[in-house]
């Protein structure tokens, strides 16, 4: 027997990855490691010449010409819903969605939707995002949805009644880990919801990694971030290797409902782990993007 015959089905099969936030750090790497692993890769980024550079660079660095690329600002509840009719226009399978792309917000401001940015990009694009492209998943199955966290959860809180901090104790920190902590809320509410219908759903936190997204922190952190970034943070391959191995490893297939921290299975959260403050979250996100559909 051959080495191609002995690998798993999983592992042979071309999947068709839809992954966000690919036009830097961590989804860059992801693509590059998913598209050299032979599969057909969707970047989706939102400044149309760093898009197209980024595919570029996908595919040389990996030297595998499948790669394209969509568009979305997900500050933008309209952008994410042209997106998803995008993919499906141009897509009949989706194997794996990678929620991907992040920011953090030194000051607090609101997109034209009237949400706090932060929440609308980490949290509110990654549930519209999902929940729009939920049936082409479960006709794809079996199918995985990946959703990049953080160990940041740990600390966050949930206000339902005030997630974006208009009442006040608005700070970068308590914004992104609140972000943070719904994604890993909504990761458990999608694994309950596609229970036997083939589609799996895992959170991660990928590692403390040197990209953009620290350039977001206060000036006065730089000098300090700069340091940490130099001793003690892995590099934007390494914490792509983190989206990968939840993407496709065969050691993953079928685990569902879980929160990875280095590929290995962790705790979440007490907060993450409350089912009703799970549920709530879940009718609350669909009240807000306007999708009386979500389940
Ligand atoms: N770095 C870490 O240590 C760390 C730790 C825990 C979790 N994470 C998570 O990892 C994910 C990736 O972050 P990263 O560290 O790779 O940071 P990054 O280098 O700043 O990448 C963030 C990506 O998200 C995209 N993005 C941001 N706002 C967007 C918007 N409104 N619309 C569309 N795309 C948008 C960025 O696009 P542009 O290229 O156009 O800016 C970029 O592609 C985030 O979810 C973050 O929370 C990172």
């Amino acid at each position: 027997m051959g080495v191609a015959r002995a690998l798993p089905l999983q592992r042979r099969a071309m999947k068709t990855i839809l992954i966000t936030g690919a036009t830097s750090g961590i989804g860059l790497e992801a693509a590059v490691i998913l598209a050299r692993e032979g599969h057909r890769v969707v970047l989706v980024g939102r400044d149309e010449a760093k898009t197209r550079r980024s595919v570029d660079e996908v595919k040389q660095r990996s030297e595998k010409p499948n790669v394209e690329s969509l568009r979305c600002d997900f500050s933008s509840l309209a952008s994410i819903r042209a997106l998803a009719e995008a993919y499906r226009a141009k897509y009949d399978r989706l194997d794996v969605l990678i929620n991907n792309a992040g920011t953090v917000n030194n000051e607090r401001g609101l997109t034209k939707d009237g949400f706090e940015r932060t929440w609308a990009v980490n949290h509110l694009g990654y549930f519209l995002l999902t929940n729009l492209l939920l049936d082409l998943l479960v006709k794809s199955a079996p199918a995985r949805i990946v959703v990049v966290a953080s160990r940041g959860h740990y600390r966050g809180t949930i206000d339902l009644e005030d997630p974006g901090f208009e009442k006040g104790g608005y700070s970068i920190m308590g914004a992104y880990t609140r972000s943070k902590l719904a994604n890993v809320m909504m990761t458990r509410s999608l694994a309950r919801r596609l229970a036997g219908k083939g589609v799996t759903a895992n959170s991660l936190h990928p590692g403390a990694v040197r990209t953009n997204i620290w350039t977001g922190a206060p000036g006065w952190s730089q000098p300090i971030l700069s340091v940490l970034k130099r001793l003690f943070m892995i590099s934007p391959e390494e914490g792509g290797r983190t989206l990968s191995y939840l993407a496709t490893a065969p050691e993953v297939e079928g685990k569902t409902g879980l929160y990875f921290n280095d590929n290995k299975e962790k705790e979440c959260g007490a907060l993450a782990k409350d089912e009703a403050l799970g549920e709530r979250l879940w009718v609350k996100s669909a009240e807000w993007v306007k999708l009386p559909t979500a389940g």
